[in-house]
């Protein structure tokens, strides 16, 4: 007998238990669809606010909405019972069910186990755009035949040499804030994600059109990134201060280096793939060692913000809104510091002027960065009405193409340099022959209402 005794006490107790009535479970969803149309920021009748915590505690204009443990006396419950309840004013009255379920709440002690919880917006993608959407970042493909530029939630391929209609890839991100061709140009990645809520990546399978793989990442969007030189990985910056490396073919999940007191607003390889540069809301440019995982060192402290980096092949570049546009030798910055070791190796910058490989001045802030594929050359887009594209070992202005939409936002280059992709804040994509400086082509790749879309809105 004690053995069903013992069961009956489980039994019960596992009933009583299941009948604990959660606010944020079963209470908010009855006031988010009775009540707060009226009750809520915007709209609070009779003083009174049912969509945040505090201001449920704190009650309306007749005081407190609630006693813990006496329902009777209780103004939420009075105001939905009888006969003729007053609230929710002019609908129908509250169900028996939802109106036993908040007085059982109030009798428990109306308890507030949790925030109430939002539905966020539905992301959609417009079919046509009102206005064209700004480009945050193009690439070309490593022969010249591909462009793909970011816009918005979706990215947008488009053939160069063709007029066959771009292809539209969707994404649930709220902003894609980095496109890349894969070094051998068979995959495009696709970075993003939603700010506050999380960072994601897609990437897609260039022959197929299809999608090879996606992720969700942490809690924070990611900036820009960049392949490995093997194609076998992908780094990203994160809005977290870290960066995050990507194997590309396992579902392993991401290495983190972090490194940064702010966004990592853009990340690259070195040439041989052993390290990472990487630039930072923080004002500084940081290189990081892929195999330990870990800061070298810290190379420049700027004036503002780092939006761009860029790596050839002896050196670190990093450019921002202090409208400086450096190279740092990267083997004289780092001497000394154990490039393979675990240590934190990061010194002071001291010696700052010993490695500094200055460009000429740039005339207004550096939005983006570029290098062809065979390390020749640079591309540097800016706020001002120009990009430039420039000789990596000389440093030499080889071509600046001026008859640009401005500002540009972001800039590509393909394998041989020879051909150079942009998008700008208007929405409009620009391909370029950088050898005769031409316009090869120029495009708004997502439809937009008035570029001769007409029809329903
Ligand atoms: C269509 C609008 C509307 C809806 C829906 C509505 N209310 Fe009200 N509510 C009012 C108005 C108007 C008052 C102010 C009445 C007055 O001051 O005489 C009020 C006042 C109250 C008060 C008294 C506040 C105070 O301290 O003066 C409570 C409690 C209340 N509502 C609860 C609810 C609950 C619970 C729901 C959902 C089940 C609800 N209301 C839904 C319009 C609405």
């Amino acid at each position: 007998m004690r053995g069903f005794a013992s069961i009956f006490v489980l039994v019960f107790a596992f009933h009583a238990a299941a009948e604990e009535v959660s606010f944020q479970r079963d209470v908010w969803p009855v006031f988010k669809r009775h009540c707060i149309g009226c009750h809520c920021e915007k709209k609070a009748k009779g003083n009174l606010r049912m969509d945040d915590v505090s201001a449920l505690l704190k009650g309306g204009k007749m005081g407190a909405l609630f006693k813990p443990g006496h329902p009777d006396d209780s103004l939420l419950i009075s105001q939905i019972s009888g006969e003729k309840p007053e609230m929710p004013e002019n609908e129908p009255p509250l169900s028996g069910a939802k109106v036993k379920l908040l007085r059982d709440w109030v009798s428990q002690g109306a308890k507030i186990d949790g925030p109430p919880q939002f539905e966020l917006p539905k992301l959609v993608i417009p079919a046509v755009y009102e206005t064209a959407p700004a480009v945050a970042s193009v690439s070309i493909s490593p022969d010249g035949r591909f462009g793909a530029a970011a816009c918005r939630s979706e990215v947008v391929l488009f053939t160069v040499d063709h007029d066959e209609s771009p292809r539209r890839l969707p994404t649930d991100f709220d902003l894609v804030t980095h496109v890349e061709f894969s070094p051998d140009g068979t995959r495009l990645a696709v970075a993003g994600g939603s700010p506050q809520r999380f960072g994601g990546l897609m990437i897609f399978n260039i022959t197929s059109g299809q999608k090879e793989s996606e992720r969700r990442v942490g809690s924070e969007t990611f900036f820009k990134g960049n392949f490995s030189p093997d194609g076998k990985s992908l780094a990203l910056g994160g809005g977290n201060g870290a960066i995050y490396i990507f194997p590309l073919d396992s579902d392993a999940p991401p290495k983190l280096i972090d490194l940064h007191s702010d966004w990592v607003t853009a990340v690259v390889y070195t040439r041989d793939g052993k390290q990472l540069v990487s630039g930072s809301r923080d004002k500084t440019t940081k290189v990081s060692s892929v195999d330990g995982l870990s800061l070298l060192r810290s190379i420049d402290e700027s004036a503002d913000f780092i939006n761009a980096v860029a790596a050839d092949s002896l050196n670190a570049i990093s450019g921002g809104n202090s409208k400086v546009l450096a190279g740092f030798d990267l083997n004289l910055a780092l001497g000394g510091v154990e490039v393979s070791g675990s240590g934190n190796g990061a010194r002071p910058v001291n010696n700052r002027s010993q490695y500094l490989r200055a460009f000429e001045s740039q005339s207004d802030a550096v939005m983006s960065l570029a290098t062809s594929g065979d390390g020749k050359l640079l591309a540097v887009a800016t706020r001002g009405a120009e990009v430039r594209v420039y000789q990596t070992d000389t440093r030499a202005k080889k071509v600046s193409l001026t008859k640009v939409p401005t500002p540009v936002f972001a800039v590509s280059l393909n394998k041989d340099g020879s051909r150079l992709v942009l998008g700008s804040k208007s929405g409009v994509v620009q391909v370029w022959d950088t050898t005769s400086s031409t316009l090869i082509k120029s495009l708004k790749p997502v439809p937009v209402f008035g570029d001769g879309f007409q029809g329903t809105r």
